[in-house]
C-alpha cells in the first residue's frame, strides 16, 4: 500500500460561523432573536445556547435529531446528496488512494502527512503494537465464548490502568495515549479471538503493515505462519478507511460525552465500543449476516423477508439499511459493494449471500414502503460479506468497526477537549413522572 499522494487539504473557501441572519422565536408575548450562523459547507444552524437563559424553554429533540451538539472540522455529510469528506477531501478519492495510517493522521491532525510525518507516524504505531505481559492474564478471565466487543471494551478501558502517565485530565492533546490506542487496538482484539478459540496469542510483527500484521495476528500459529493475501490486506485497508470517521453518530458522541467530563481517552473510547456494539449502529454488520444466512438456510425467501420488515407490528428490520443522516445512497456502502464484488472475483470464491444480498437490495429499492422513507444500503449491508470471505469470524465484525472507527473517536476526542466553547456534556430533560407525592416509611405501605 503507498501512501496517498493527494495535495495537502485545503481550508474552507469560506470561515465556519460566519453569522447569517437571525430567527425569531415569539412566545408569551414576547419575541426572542437567536442568530444563525453558516457551517463551511452551507448547512444553517440556530444558536439556541442561551434559549434557557432568555425563555425559560429548553428544545425537546429525541434522539437528537436536530441537534448540533458541537461544531467539528472534521468531517462533512450531506446525507441529502450522499456526500461524505474526511477533513474537506470526497471519501471516493481518498479511498482509491489512501493507506489506513495516511486516514488516521489525516483525521485526527487535520492534514495530510508528509513522507517523514507519515513514517514517523507509521514508525511509531508499529513500535508500540505488542500488549503489556500483565494484560494477557485478563483474557484468562473470560469465558470463551464471550463477546470480543466485551474484551474489547475491558482491556481498552484496563490500558488507562498500565498507562497513567496517559491520563492527565489536563492533557488535552493525548499523544501518548494515542499512539498506544492506534498501535494495541488490533493486537487486544486477535487476542480476544485467539482466547475463544484456545490458540496462544500471537505476537504483532513489525515488518507487516497495519492490517496485514492484524490478519497474522488473527491467524498465524506457533506451529505456522499465515501468508496474507494482497486481496485481503487490501479489502480491509478499504473498510478501515470507510469505517475511520462518521461526525457525530451514536459510539462518537458517546465518546465526546464522556470525555467531556475530562475522564481520559483509555476510558472514553472503551464507552464508544461498548456505544457501537448496538445492533442499531456497529453490531449491523453482524446481524446482516446472520440475516443474509437465515435466508440462505431456508428461512424464506428475500421477498418473503422483506415483506416481513415492512409488516406493521413486527420488529423485523431489513438490517444494513436506513440511515438517521444519509436519505440518499450512503457513498460508503457504494465503495464497499464494488469491493465485495472484487474480493468475492480474486479470491475466487463463491458467495450466495452476495447474491441473496443483491436480490434483497433490488427489491427494497423498487418498493414503495422502502422508497418513501429514503430507506438504501448503508455501510453495514456489504461489509460483512468480505468479512466472511476474507475468513473473519461473525462476532468479530463489530470488532473491525471499532478498529476502523477508532481515529475519528481520537480526533473527536481531541477535537472537543480544545474546543474554546468546551463545556461538560449535559443535556436537559422534562421531568413527566408523579408530583406532590410524599415519602411514606415502609411500616406504612
Ligand atoms: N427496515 C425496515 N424499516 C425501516 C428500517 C429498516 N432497516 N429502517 C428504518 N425503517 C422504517 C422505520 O420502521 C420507520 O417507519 P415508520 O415511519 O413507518 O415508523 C421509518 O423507516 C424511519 O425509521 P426510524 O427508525 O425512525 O429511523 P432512525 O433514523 O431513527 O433510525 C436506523 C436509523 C439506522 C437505526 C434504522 O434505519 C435501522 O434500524 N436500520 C437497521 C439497522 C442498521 O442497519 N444499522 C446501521 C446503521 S449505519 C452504520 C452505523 O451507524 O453503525
Amino acid at each position: 500500500m503507498t501512501p496517498s499522494a493527494t495535495p495537502v487539504a485545503s481550508p474552507p473557501d469560506k470561515p465556519a460561523s460566519a453569522t447569517a441572519s437571525t430567527a425569531t422565536l415569539s412566545f408569551d408575548g414576547r419575541s426572542y432573536d437567536f442568530s444563525i450562523f453558516e457551517g463551511s459547507e452551507g448547512e444553517k444552524a440556530i444558536d439556541f445556547s442561551k434559549l434557557r437563559a432568555l425563555t425559560g424553554l429548553v428544545s425537546h429533540d429525541p434522539g437528537f435529531a436536530n441537534t448540533g451538539a458541537c461544531k467539528s472540522s472534521i468531517t462533512y455529510i450531506n446525507g441529502e446528496q450522499g456526500i461524505l469528506k474526511y477533513r474537506g477531501i470526497p471519501i471516493e478519492e481518498i479511498a482509491a488512494q489512501a493507506s489506513f495510517l495516511d486516514v488516521a493522521y489525516l483525521i485526527i491532525n487535520g492534514n495530510l502527512p508528509d513522507s517523514p510525518e507519515l513514517d514517523a507516524f507509521v514508525g511509531e504505531i508499529t513500535r508500540h503494537t505488542m500488549l503489556h505481559e500483565d494484560i494477557k492474564s485478563f483474557y484468562r478471565g473470560f469465558p470463551k465464548d464471550a463477546h470480543p466487543m466485551a474484551i474489547c471494551s475491558a482491556v481498552v478501558g484496563a490500558l488507562a490502568a498500565f498507562y497513567p502517565e496517559y491520563t492527565d485530565p489536563d492533557d488535552t492533546e493525548a499523544e501518548g495515549a494515542i499512539i498506544r490506542l492506534l498501535a494495541k487496538l488490533p493486537t487486544i482484539a486477535a487476542y480476544s479471538y485467539k482466547h475463544s478459540i484456545g490458540q496462544p496469542f500471537i505476537y504483532p510483527r513489525n515488518d507487516l503493515d497495519y492490517t496485514s500484521n492484524f490478519m497474522h495476528m488473527m491467524f498465524s500459529t506457533p506451529c505456522e505462519e499465515y501468508v496474507v493475501d494482497e486481496t485481503v490486506a487490501d479489502a480491509l485497508n478499504i473498510l478501515f478507511i470507510l469505517h475511520a470517521e462518521h461526525e457525530q453518530n451514536c459510539s462518537t458522541s458517546t465518546v465526546r460525552l464522556v470525555g467531556s467530563s475530562q475522564a481520559n481517552l483509555f476510558a472514553s473510547i472503551s464507552a464508544g465500543i461498548s456505544a457501537l456494539w448496538g445492533p442499531l449502529h456497529g453490531g449491523a454488520n453482524q446481524k446482516v449476516i446472520e440475516m443474509l444466512e437465515n435466508i440462505e438456510s431456508g428461512y424464506g425467501s428475500a421477498e418473503k423477508f422483506v415483506e416481513k420488515a415492512k409488516a406493521k407490528g413486527d420488529t423485523t428490520r431489513l438490517m444494513g439499511f436506513g440511515h438517521r443522516v444519509y436519505k440518499n445512497y450512503d457513498p460508503r456502502a457504494k465503495i464497499i459493494k464494488q469491493a465485495c464484488s472484487d474480493v468475492i472475483e480474486n479470491l475466487g470464491v463463491k458467495s450466495k449471500i452476495l447474491e441473496i444480498a443483491m436480490r434483497l437490495e433490488e427489491i427494497a429499492l423498487s418498493d414503495e414502503y422502502f422508497i418513501s422513507r429514503n430507506l438504501y444500503p448503508n455501510v453495514d449491508f456489504y461489509s460483512g460479506i468480505i468479512y466472511k470471505a476474507i475468513g473473519i469470524p461473525v462476532n468479530m465484525y463489530t470488532v473491525l468497526f471499532a478498529m476502523g472507527r477508532l481515529p475519528g473517536w481520537i480526533a473527536q476526542w481531541k477535537e472537543m477537549r480544545n474546543d474554546p466553547e468546551f463545556r461538560i456534556g449535559r443535556p436537559r430533560q422534562i421531568y413527566i413522572g408523579p408530583v406532590g407525592r410524599h415519602f411514606i416509611p415502609v411500616q406504612q405501605r
